[in-house]
Formats: C-alpha cells, sequence, structure tokens
C-alpha cells in the first residue's frame, strides 16, 4: 500500500483550496455575469448563497474526502460499502473534466493576452494616439474589440496558446500533491491577492469610475429575475468549485488533526473577498470605458485593453507594467484552479485503476485536450454547430454548471445527511469532539447538511430544467 501524499500545514491546504476556488470565475466570469444580470442585488444573492449554502457543500465534500484519504468513487465505496450511490460519484469524476477542456481554452486566451501585453500590444503609438481624445475613443474601442473578435474566431492560435495551458497543468499535476500543487499554490495564491488590489487601487483612480463602483453597491431588485436569482446561485457554486469532487479530493490530502471547519471558512472567505476585490477592480474600469456591463464573455478582455491604451497616452511604460500584472494575475488564478480539476481525475484514476500519476494524467490530459479542440473551434470554424440551441462551447459551459454540479452537490449533502451515519459525520467534523466549537454548532450545520442544503438546490435543480 502506498502512503498518501499530503498537504503540508494549515496554511498550504488553505491555499491549495483557496487557489482551487479563485480563478477565471472570479476574474472572468463574475463580472460579466454581475454585468448581464443588473449589479447589486445580483451580488447580493451570490454572496447569501455563497454563506448559506455552498458552505453545507464544501464541509459535505471536505467531510467525504478527508475521512476517506480517497477521490470520490473510493470515498462513498469506503463510507457505504456496496452502495450503488459511489456510481453517481463516479458520474461526478466527470464533470470537472468538462470544466476542464473549456476552462482551459479561456486560460489559453489569457495567455495570448499575456504576450500581447508584453509586446506592448495596448500602447502601439496608433491607439495611444486615438485614445488621446475622447472623440477618437470609439476608434480605441472598436479595434479592441475586433482584436479580441479576430484571436477568438480563429483556428490556429487559439489552439496553440490552449495547448500550451494544458501543458502547463500535466507538469504541475504531474509533479503530484507536495512538490506539484502545493509548491505552486502556496506562492501564486498569495501573489495574486497582492496584484488584484494593486489593480483594484488604480481602476479606482480613474476618471468616471464611480459609476461603476455604485453599480457594485446600489442594489436594483426590478433586475432580479428568476433566472438572474439562478445564475447567481450558480456562479457561488462555480466560483467555490463545488459539486464535482474537487473539493472533496484536496480535502483527501488535509491531515487528520486540522480543521475542516475552519479551512472551509478561510477558503469560502478568501474566494467571496477576491471576488469583491476582482468587481471593484473590473466595473469601475468598464464604466470609465464607456464599455456596456452586459457585453458577455469578452468583457475583460476588451475594457481592461481599453484601459490600457487610455493609460498609455500619459504613462506609456506603467500602463505596460500594469498590463503585463494583470494578465499574470489572471493567468496564475486560472493555473491554481485548472490544475485541481484535473487533479480529480487523476486522482481517481490513481487512487481506484492503480495508474502512475504521468499515465493517468498524459491519457486524461489527452481526452480533454480533444474536447477543448471541440469548444476552441465552436467559436470560430465550428461557430455553426449547435447543441440544443448552444454553441458547443456554452453546451459544456451550461450543461457543467447547471446540471451536473447541481447534481454533484445534491449527491454530496445526501450523501453525508442520508448515508453517513449521524455519529460518523460527528465524529469527523468535530474530530472525535476534540474541537469544542464545531461540536458546539453542529447540530445546527448537519441540519442544514441534512435538509436545507438538498431541498433547495433540488429547487435550483429543477428550475434549471424548466426555466
Ligand atoms: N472555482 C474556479 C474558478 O472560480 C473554477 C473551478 C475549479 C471549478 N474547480 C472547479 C468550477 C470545479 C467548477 C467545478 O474559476
Amino acid at each position: 500500500m502506498n502512503t498518501r501524499e499530503n498537504f503540508g500545514s494549515r496554511f498550504t491546504a488553505i491555499m491549495a483550496m483557496a487557489g482551487s476556488a479563485i480563478g477565471l470565475g472570479n476574474i472572468w466570469r463574475f463580472p460579466y455575469v454581475v454585468g448581464q444580470n443588473g449589479g447589486a442585488a445580483f451580488i447580493i444573492v451570490y454572496l447569501l448563497s455563497a454563506l448559506f449554502l455552498c458552505i453545507p457543500i464544501f464541509l459535505s465534500e471536505s467531510m467525504i474526502g478527508r475521512r476517506t484519504q480517497c477521490s470520490t468513487f473510493g470515498a462513498m465505496d469506503k463510507l457505504v460499502p456496496g452502495s450503488s450511490w459511489k456510481w453517481m460519484g463516479l458520474l461526478t469524476v466527470f464533470t470537472p473534466l468538462i470544466i476542464f477542456s473549456y476552462y482551459s481554452v479561456v486560460g489559453g486566451w489569457s495567455i495570448e493576452y499575456l504576450v500581447k501585453s508584453l509586446s506592448f500590444s495596448f500602447t502601439t503609438p496608433e491607439l495611444r494616439a486615438a485614445a488621446a481624445s475622447t472623440a477618437s475613443e470609439a476608434v480605441v474601442r472598436e479595434s479592441l474589440s475586433t482584436m479580441f473578435g479576430g484571436f477568438i474566431t480563429s483556428t490556429w492560435m487559439p489552439l496553440v496558446f490552449f495547448t500550451l495551458f494544458i501543458a502547463f497543468n500535466a507538469v504541475v499535476v504531474i509533479g503530484g500533491v507536495k512538490s506539484g500543487i502545493e509548491k505552486f499554490t502556496k506562492v501564486t495564491t498569495p501573489v495574486l491577492f497582492v496584484l488584484i488590489l494593486l489593480i483594484m487601487f488604480y481602476s479606482l483612480s480613474l476618471p468616471g469610475s464611480a459609476a461603476g463602483v455604485k453599480y457594485l453597491v446600489k442594489p436594483d431588485f426590478s433586475k432580479l429575475t428568476s433566472s438572474a436569482i439562478l445564475s447567481a446561485m450558480g456562479q457561488a457554486f462555480f466560483s467555490l468549485s463545488l459539486g464535482v469532487g474537487c473539493i472533496l479530493t484536496y480535502a483527501s490530502y488535509i491531515k487528520k488533526e486540522e480543521n475542516l471547519l475552519t479551512t472551509g471558512i478561510y477558503t469560502v472567505i478568501f474566494d467571496l473577498v477576491f471576488a469583491m476585490i476582482a468587481g471593484f477592480a473590473i466595473m469601475p474600469a468598464v464604466f470609465a470605458a464607456g464599455i456596456e456591463p452586459g457585453a458577455g464573455p469578452g468583457l475583460i478582455f476588451e475594457t481592461l485593453p481599453f484601459i490600457f491604451a487610455k493609460m498609455g497616452v500619459n504613462m506609456p511604460w506603467l500602463s505596460d507594467v500594469v498590463a503585463i500584472l494583470f494578465f499574470v494575475t489572471i493567468l496564475f488564478a486560472a493555473l491554481t484552479s485548472s490544475i485541481s480539476m484535473l487533479e480529480t481525475g487523476v486522482a481517481y484514476m490513481v487512487d481506484h485503476k492503480k495508474m502512475s500519476r504521468v499515465k493517468a494524467t498524459l491519457i486524461i490530459v489527452a481526452g480533454c485536450w480533444t474536447l477543448g479542440l471541440f469548444c476552441s473551434l465552436s467559436y470560430g470554424p465550428l461557430a455553426n454547430v449547435h447543441i440544443l440551441g448552444n454553441t458547443i462551447f456554452d453546451f459544456c459551459d451550461k450543461m457543467t454548471s447547471n446540471f451536473l454540479m447541481t447534481f454533484g452537490s445534491i449527491l454530496f449533502t445526501a450523501f453525508v445527511g442520508w448515508k453517513m451515519s449521524k455519529a460518523e459525520v460527528k465524529d469527523e467534523f468535530t474530530n472525535g469532539g476534540e474541537k469544542k466549537f464545531n461540536l458546539a454548532i453542529f447540530n445546527v450545520v448537519y441540519f442544514m447538511i441534512k435538509y436545507v442544503a438538498p431541498v433547495v438546490i433540488t429547487i435550483i435543480f429543477v428550475s434549471n430544467l424548466v426555466l
């Protein structure tokens, strides 16, 4: 029997978990779904669901993982031997890999934009000249939007960067938990906070940014349609990497004496704080740039370069530095998250199929690369291929965030609430009764896991089906 690797300390465990949670979901997806759903009111629903719904799911996943020190399928089998629930658990192993495939396409876009910033593409003399007067600002907006559109709809370049992104993930995951994942995330996660804060302060200093701040803090409840509520909840699930066994797998590397509640709460809070800072870094810039907040997935890739071009009028070098920092931030954030998706699949193959890490990683990466290839091409040559009315990319995104992730969340909470014995759950949650605070709140947490979470998430799942 081989001994399972562990995260070395509480700090590194939290950095890895927070690294998984903080990602493109916070910097790329959060601002544009906020923009599509009307701002502050959406954020309120998002925060409430993160605190009341996501923490119980998070704890359920981490209890299953840490108790068994196994990835999804094996974990459920170990806790309730012979039950057929593990097959549903197996289904969740595929979800993070689907997400990994399309997520890596956007990861590739961020490498491309990092390369563009390194070659000073947002501060060319032409762009700076056009950005210098309000009259010709529209030209800048237009040429940046053409730049983005031209890039994602082309065939080869997005594929090259997407492949690079996937290759980097493979290298870290092959490195293993201690010398791969832990080493990488314990450095990049704290760096991310520093970088995004710098960008936020810069963004808030722009003329016209106040409108963006207002948009984020002044709720307009008339914009809160039922589909906005659902997408706020979906965003919270996505942002916390829930329902697909990522948290379960990472928790299986947490030491027995660690307090799961503390790890969970830190991770959720770091993720929420990061999303809010990212919101305040991006929305004010969107308003300052005169861009439509509901612009969709291209939002940050069109807004930020505009700001960089404007800033470049007077301070070209500073603007280039900020641009580079920004795209480095996005890339790091994306990598620490995508690694957790890949690891979930690899851990399953290693634990259950007794495969070597290298072989498991290569097989999975080959499969995901193939699916991602179609997702990438669905912005260009395959734009007309539709599955149930969506492009391939959107189909993968919707299927995972609306259905598979919610399904997994019901599964994990119901498993802990209804299949595991209450005594066992209590033992895991309180470290054998040792953690007194956890003991004091156990009944509330258990009630949330057993009754509230499965019912509410089932309602979300069904509403996604019918809406
Ligand atoms: N939470 C990450 C983000 O915000 C993405 C992510 C990592 C994820 N693992 C996941 C999303 C599992 C869904 C499921 O970018």
